[in-house]
């Protein structure tokens, strides 16, 4: 394989590196978890660019049901990460193929300003592109294809890729990476001088092919009606019979057209998800650029290692997150608070400044008012707990009565003793306090200041209490 040096058309730093949005990757902050809205989009001047997603596919490999692009990484669907990257490039004219569970994908994103084109078979690659001829065989400008299954790509790499494709006036401008491991992937043939030559699927190469570690990223920047042309010509693969997009590649050189190889200046984000062990990596990359956004805003995570967080969690500075901690998507976090060791917080779980949660406890759907603290066992599920209030070991709010989850209300100062049952709906007045092991019952609520004992509780007042 040609050394890097021998690489004149593989621009590794962008060529005019556009500023990142402010809500991009690696800039936005964790309170932010809506990147999408966030910040103002740059991309390069010049004509308008369409961007098209190869989301059709059904994802043998992973050996599930589910369309590949929906499964999750880090509490979001696969695709959900590739449309936040095309909309933070700037793109807003964006094409998404889709076939296998189409209307499923397309009623998971259907606030998700794109068009969706259907492919009613999956016969590979070029075939999916070519279904966008209709809507964009006389697109005038560039047109960004890229794979539904990379979750990874930047916002950045984007723009770098249509700047270098333009200023290397190129046909075609291919994303690669250069990858430890290789396999599954198309490589990158490059001649002695470094130009592209071919791009080989595993399938199809030889031994010496298959030792090449510069892979196809599956994304490209293409001249439309170029692509479109050479796409009607593409004929299937003899080895498995599917239209492959890299093709394309092949017609343009064999047509004297200019073909550059972008490198993706992290080869992390050329990774494509194809099995169950690529979606456990991409979780990890993703999660580790959580974290860092998490701690460059000043949250004290003491075993990055051992805490998953998810996206879109947000979390003020000073507070402080003990090990093995699991926090999901739509938790959100005051500061100064501390969190863990071995807590649990899901969606809807909403901690007011300096708020506790302790080993062991469970959060959902509940508000924890500043000050409060819950440590040890617990489950508090759609809940409003005020602020100073104590949590007794063992509280458990019984919110579902096996038709519709209840509201519990705790006020301000009150406190629980250790193994408290509240039957929801039910509320606690300011101040109030229960026994250890009381059950309070559905509709029983404790008055401001009282005390409740006993199985069903009952109040203290009047028995010298
Ligand atoms: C593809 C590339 C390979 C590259 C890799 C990068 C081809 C022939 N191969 O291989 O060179 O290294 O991506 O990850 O292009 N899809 C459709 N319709 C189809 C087939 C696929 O929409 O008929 C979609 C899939 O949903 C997926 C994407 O296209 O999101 C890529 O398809 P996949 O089967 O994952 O291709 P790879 O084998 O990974
Ligand atoms: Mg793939």
């Amino acid at each position: 394989m040609p050394s890097r040096k021998t690489r004149p058309h593989a621009a590794s730093k962008p060529v005019e590196p556009s500023p990142g949005p402010p809500g991009a990757p690696g800039a936005v902050g964790a309170a932010r978890p809506n990147v999408a809205q966030a910040g103002k989009p740059v991309l390069p001047s010049g004509p308008r660019v369409a961007a098209v997603i190869l989301a059709a596919g059904k994802g043998v490999r992973l050996k599930s049901s589910r369309a590949k692009v929906l499964h999750e990484v880090a509490g979001r669907p696969v695709l959900d990460y590739v449309l936040d990257a095309v909309e933070q490039a700037g793109i807003t004219d964006v094409y998404v193929v889709i076939g296998h569970e189409a209307e499923t994908v397309k009623g998971r994103f259907s606030t998700r300003p794109v068009k969706w084109i259907p492919q009613p078979e999956q016969r590979g690659t070029a075939d999916a592109v070519r279904c966008c001829e209709p809507a964009l065989g006389t697109w005038p400008g560039e047109m960004i294809v890229l794979v539904g299954d990379d979750p990874l790509i930047r916002p950045e790499t984007i723009q770098a890729l249509l700047a270098a494709h333009r200023a290397e006036k190129a046909t075609v401008t291919v994303v690669t990476g250069v990858v430890e491991n290789a396999s599954g992937y198309g490589r990158v043939v490059r001649d002695r001088k470094g130009h592209v030559e071919a791009i080989v699927e595993e399938r199809d190469a030889d031994a010496a092919t298959k030792k090449i570690r510069e892979i196809n990223s599956g994304i490209y920047a293409f001249n439309a009606r170029a692509c479109f042309a050479h796409l009607r010509r593409v004929k299937p693969s003899a080895s498995n019979g599917e239209y492959y997009l890299t093709e394309v590649v092949r017609l343009a050189l064999a047509a004297k057209q200019r073909v550059v190889a972008y490198e993706a200046p992290d080869a992390a984000e050329v990774l494509g998800i194809n099995t169950c062990a690529d979606l456990a990596q991409a979780g990890r990359i993703i999660r580790q650029r959580i974290m860092d956004r998490h701690l460059a805003n000043g949250v004290i995570v003491v075993d990055p290692a051992s805490t998953y967080i998810e996206d879109g969690v947000i979390i003020g500075p000073e507070t402080v997150i003990l090990p093995y901690s699991v926090i999901h998507r739509g938790a959100s976090i005051g500061s100064h608070c501390e969190v863990g060791p071995f807590a649990h917080l899901r969606n809807g779980a909403r901690l007011s400044d300096h708020a506790e949660i302790g080993n062991f406890v469970e959060v959902k759907n509940t508000d924890v008012g500043s000050h409060t603290k819950a440590k040890h066992l617990t489950y508090l599920g759609d809940a409003v707990i005020g602020r100073n209030v104590n949590i007794g070991a063992g509280t458990i709010t019984a919110n579902y009565d096996g038709k519709r989850k209840n509201r519990t209300v705790i006020e301000d100062e009150a406190s629980t003793g250790s193994g408290t049952v509240l039957v929801a709906p039910v509320k606690m007045g300011r101040g109030s306090s229960t026994g250890a092991g009381a059950i309070v019952t559905r509709g029983h609520d404790v008055a401001p200041g009282d005390t409740v004992v006993g199985v069903p509780a009952r109040s203290m007042r009047g028995k010298g209490g």
